[in-house]
C-alpha cells in the first residue's frame, strides 16, 4: 500500500491510498481513536520509548527523562550527534525508533486494515526550509524502519496539492484546462513555520519562492504560557500548557492551567500581547514572499492571480494566528478543514498513481562555502547554489594552493545585503580531499591531520560538481581533472 507520512514536530499523521481515496489513519489508543503519533520520547527504566507510551508516561510523571518535538529536537542535530536529554541515543536512530512505532501502530491499532508483509511505500515531506542533511535523515529513518520512500516533498507543497483536491470538479479533465493560478501556503506548525508560493497548473504543482523560520511553531505559545504562568518549562509542564493552548476560542480570557498541586489562571489577552512578536514574524515572512511574486510578475492583490492564502498546520487554530491573519490578509485567507492532516493528505494524493500528480520545487535555501580572506584572518561565505533558484547543476574549476581540500559547507535561510548569511545557518560536516595526488590513498580523518600549508599552486585542475537533487539533498562530487580521480559526497549523510 502507499501512504503520504506528515513526520510532524508534535504529530505524526498517515494518510493511506485507497481506491483513490486518501483517509487519515487512526490508531486506537486505549479505547480511543486518535488521528496521529505524538512526537515525544520518554525513558522508562532506562529505555527509550516513543509515541502514545511516551505521551502516557510523561503525563503520569514515570518518565525519567522525556524531550518533546523530536523532529525539532533532531533538526538542529547531524544525523550520528547523540540527542540531548536521552542516554545513547543519536538523532538518526531516535527518528528511526520512532518511525518503527509508527509503522507497528500502523499495523497492529489503525483503522488501515494493513498486512505487515506487504510493501509500505510512502511520500514523505520535511519544511520547505529543512537543509540536506535533515533530508537525509528523514529518508534513512523510514528506510530503516522497514519503509520504502518513493519520493520528498516540501510540506507546503503537499498542502498545495492537497488544497488543489479539494477543489477537483475546477482542476478536473475533460472541460477546459484551467489556467495557471498561484496559491500561498501557510503553515504554522509544531516546531517550524513555513509560507510558501506553489503554482497549480491542471494536475502539475511547481513550488516558486519559498520564506520561513526554521525554529518557529506552536511549541513557542506552550513556553510563553509557562513564562506566563511562571512555571518551570518541563516536558510534562508544557504538555500541561499545550493542552491548555489547544482549547482556548476566539472569545476566551482566562486560560486555566492546572498543575499536580495547584491551579493557574492566566490572562488571555496578555498572553497574545506576548506572542503578537511571534505571528508579527510570520506576518513578515509572507510579505517578503508576497515581494518575491512581485519580482515575477505576479500581483498578489490580485485574486486571479492569487488564489489565496490557505492556512496550514495545527498552530492556525491559535486564536490570536488568526485574528492577525485576518487582519492583514481578510477575504484571502482560506482555512484548511483538516489543518492538521493537509500535508500528509497531500502526501498521499502525490503518491497515488492515479492522481497523476507532477511536481516541481524551487531550491528552498543558500548553499555555500566558506572562504578565507586576510590570510586566515577572516572568513567569507561564497554562495554556490541560491535559494530561489533552479540551478540543480553547479560546477567550480580551479587550481589549488594547498594540498588538501578543506571545504566548510553552510546551508541557511537568508543572505544579507553583502551576501553573508543571517538566517538559520546550519553548517556541514566538513570536507576534506587530496588535492595532491601523493595524498590520494588517505582516507578524510587522515586528510585532517595532514599540515595543510599553502603552496605556490599545483599544475593540476580540480572541478567540483555540486548537484542538488529532486528531493532537496545536496551532493558534491571533487575530481581532480588533471589526474583523474575524485569522490563523491553527500551533504549532510553519514559517513
Ligand atoms: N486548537 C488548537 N489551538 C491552538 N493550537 C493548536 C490547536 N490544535 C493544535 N495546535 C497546535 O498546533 C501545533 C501542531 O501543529 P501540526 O500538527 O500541524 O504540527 P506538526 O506538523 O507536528 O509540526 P511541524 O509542521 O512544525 O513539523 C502544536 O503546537 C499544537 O499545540
Ligand atoms: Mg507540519
Amino acid at each position: 500500500m502507499r501512504f503520504g507520512i506528515d513526520f510532524g514536530t508534535t504529530r505524526t499523521v498517515v494518510a493511506g491510498c485507497l481506491d483513490s481515496r486518501h483517509p487519515v489513519a487512526s490508531f486506537d489508543e486505549d479505547g480511543e481513536y486518535k488521528e496521529h503519533v505524538p512526537g515525544i520520547a520518554a525513558v522508562v527504566g532506562g529505555q527509550v520509548i516513543v509515541g502514545w507510551d511516551a505521551a502516557r508516561a510523561v503525563a503520569d510523571g514515570s518518565a525519567e527523562q522525556a524531550i518533546r518535538s523530536i523532529k525539532r529536537v533532531i533538526s538542529t542535530l547531524a544525523p550520528d550527534q547523540p540527542v540531548p536529554g536521552l542516554p545513547n541515543v543519536t538523532a538518526l536512530e531516535l527518528a528511526t525508533l520512532f518511525l518503527r512505532e509508527l509503522r507497528r501502530v500502523l499495523v497492529e491499532r489503525s483503522n488501515l486494515e494493513l498486512d505487515p508483509n506487504e510493501l509500505f511505500e510512502v511520500m514523505v515531506a520535511v519544511p520547505a526550509s529543512a537543509p540536506s542533511r535533515q533530508r537525509w535523515l528523514t529518508l534513512e529513518a523510514f528506510r530503516r524502519s522497514g519503509f520504502q520512500p518513493i519520493g520528498l516533498l516540501n510540506e507546503p507543497t503537499a498542502a498545495a496539492i492537497e488544497l488543489a483536491h479539494l477543489h477537483l470538479s475546477d482542476l478536473s479533465a475533460g472541460k477546459r484546462r484551467s489556467p495557471k493560478k498561484y496559491v500561498v501556503v501557510y503553515d504554522l506548525g509544531g516546531g517550524t513555520f513555513d509560507a510558501s508560493a506553489v503554482s497549480l497548473e491542471g494536475q502539475r504543482f511547481e513550488l516558486i519562492a519559498t520564506e520561513g523560520l526554521a525554529t518557529l511553531g506552536g511549541d513557542d505559545f506552550d513556553a510563553l504560557i509557562l513564562e506566563l504562568a511562571g512555571i518551570v518549562p518541563t516536558p510534562q509542564a508544557l504538555e500541561r500548557a499545550r493542552e491548555a493552548k489547544e482549547s482556548l476560542r476566539a472569545g476566551t480570557k482566562k486560560l486555566l492551567l492546572e498543575s499536580d498541586d495547584d491551579s493557574i489562571t492566566i490572562d488571555v489577552a496578555e498572553l497574545y500581547t506576548r506572542a503578537q512578536p511571534l505571528v508579527d514574524q510570520t506576518i513578515a515572512q509572507v510579505e517578503q514572499l508576497f515581494s518575491r511574486l512581485v519580482e515575477r510578475g505576479i500581483d498578489p492583490d490580485d485574486p486571479r492571480e492569487l488564489g489565496g492564502v490557505y492556512l496550514v498546520g495545527g498552530g492556525v487554530a491559535f486564536p490570536a494566528v488568526q485574528r492577525s491573519l485576518r487582519a492583514r490578509f481578510g477575504k484571502k485567507l482560506q482555512l484548511a478543514p483538516q489543518p492538521f492532516a493537509a500535508t500528509a493528505v497531500g502526501l498521499a494524493i502525490a503518491a497515488d498513481p492515479a492522481a497523476q500528480i507532477s511536481v516541481r520545487e524551487t531550491i528552498t535555501r543558500h548553499f555555500g562555502v566558506w572562504r578565507e580572506a586576510d590570510d586566515g584572518v577572516d572568513k567569507v561565505f561564497d554562495s554556490l547554489i541560491g535559494k530561489n533558484s533552479d540551478a540543480p547543476t553547479v560546477i567550480r574549476r580551479y587550481r589549488p594552493t594547498h594540498a588538501v581540500g578543506h571545504l566548510r559547507f553552510l546551508e541557511c535561510g537568508a543572505l544579507d545585503d553583502a551576501g553573508q548569511p543571517v538566517q538559520d545557518l546550519v553548517p556541514c560536516t566538513d570536507v576534506y580531499f587530496p588535492y595532491d595526488p601523493a595524498l590520494g590513498a588517505c582516507d578524510e580523518t587522515e586528510l585532517a591531520q595532514v599540515p595543510n600549508v599553502r603552496r605556490s599552486k599545483l599544475a593540476d585542475e580540480i572541478a567540483e560538481t555540486y548537484t542538488y537533487a529532486p528531493d532537496g539533498t545536496i551532493s558534491v562530487h571533487i575530481e581532480n581533472v588533471s589526474r583523474g580521480y575524485g569522490r563523491t559526497f553527500h551533504i549532510g549523510a553519514l559517513r
